[in-house]
């Protein structure tokens, strides 16, 4: 495996794979990888002929008070990792991906109002500009993205979509922890009580699920229901949950008729979790969280 840390090297690379018709892969994540990532690769290797795994903990995606400093890093085991899983090339870069004056970002405007784009201001700001960058950087014809980041998955698909990029997104399901937690490199942040209450996030949304497989519809009898099962979720607090709709992440009125995304995300002492499935009235019973 192969690790390089200059961006112009990177694009140099796979310019010359693409020239010789060679399918590039790439799985963007910040590190400290667990299975979740490690899925994300497998799904790169069949869809693509050469997989990079791109590793940077990127900080126009943090707010002034947030958990940059505290995110977690350990190069040498993400490169055994990647190594085990064959990727062809670890791009970590160290300097130089933001010039010193850099000054162009990339803004979305609608999906990006509600759910962590309203509590993390300029989060997706910092998101989609990196991953334009890394998609150039990469010149990647597919890239992977975790269902865990719904929102985020969402976004890029449309920054796709709308500034025409080469790029073909696909997405990997949530991975889960044995207790259902969904894997995360923040989770490792979680002091015991927040640990001992985050398995409560996927069992609401299990109890909202089965809810609506028994035929409920309304979106405040399901809120309900989430709710009852989160109960007291201290040391942490609820930071939102949103019943929206699947695609435009709109409001749906009092009653599903049409897909839709139910978010939430919980703020712990040590780490801030958030969590997601889809229910379809059209498929009830094939949208189980893994
Ligand atoms: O999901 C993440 O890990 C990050 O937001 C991403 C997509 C790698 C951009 O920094």
């Amino acid at each position: 495996m192969k690790v390089i840390r200059d961006p112009h090297e990177m694009q140099e690379w796979s310019a010359e794979r693409r020239r010789r018709g060679i399918r590039v892969g790439v799985v963007p994540t910040m590190g400290y990888l667990h299975e979740g990532h490690l899925s994300l690769v497998r799904l790169a290797k069949a869809e693509s002929d050469v997989v990079i795994l791109t590793l940077f903990v990127n900080p126009t995606q943090f707010g002034p008070h947030e958990d940059l400093e505290r995110y977690p890093r350990d190069f040498e085991r993400d490169r055994a990792l990647c190594e085990a899983e064959g990727v062809d090339v670890l791009f970590a870069p160290s300097t130089g991906v933001y010039a010193g004056d850099h000054s162009v970002y990339v803004v979305e405007e609608v999906l990006s109002a509600r759910l962590c784009g309203a509590s993390r201001p300029g989060h997706f700001r910092g998101v989609l500009t990196v991953v334009a960058k890394l998609f150039n950087l990469t010149l990647a014809d597919v890239a992977v993205f975790g269902e865990k980041d719904a929102q985020q998955l969402r976004l890029i698909r449309r920054m796709t979509r709308d500034l025409n990029f080469p790029v073909r997104i696909l997405s990997g399901p949530i991975v889960r922890e044995a207790d259902g937690v969904a894997m995360s490199s923040r989770n490792r942040n979680l002091d015991a009580a927040s640990r001992a209450a985050a398995p409560r996030l996927q069992a609401s949304l299990r109890a909202a699920e089965r809810a609506f497989e028994r035929g409920e519809r309304n979106v405040q009898a399901l809120r309900a229901e989430i709710l009852d099962v989160l109960g007291d979720l201290s040391p942490g607090e609820l930071d939102y949950l949103e019943i929206l709709d699947d695609q435009s992440l709109s409001e749906v009125g009092d009653l599903i008729r049409a897909p839709v995304l139910v978010a939430l995300a919980v703020r712990f002492p040590g780490a801030r979790l958030i969590d997601n499935i889809t229910l379809n009235p059209e498929a009830p019973h094939a949208t189980r969280p893994q």
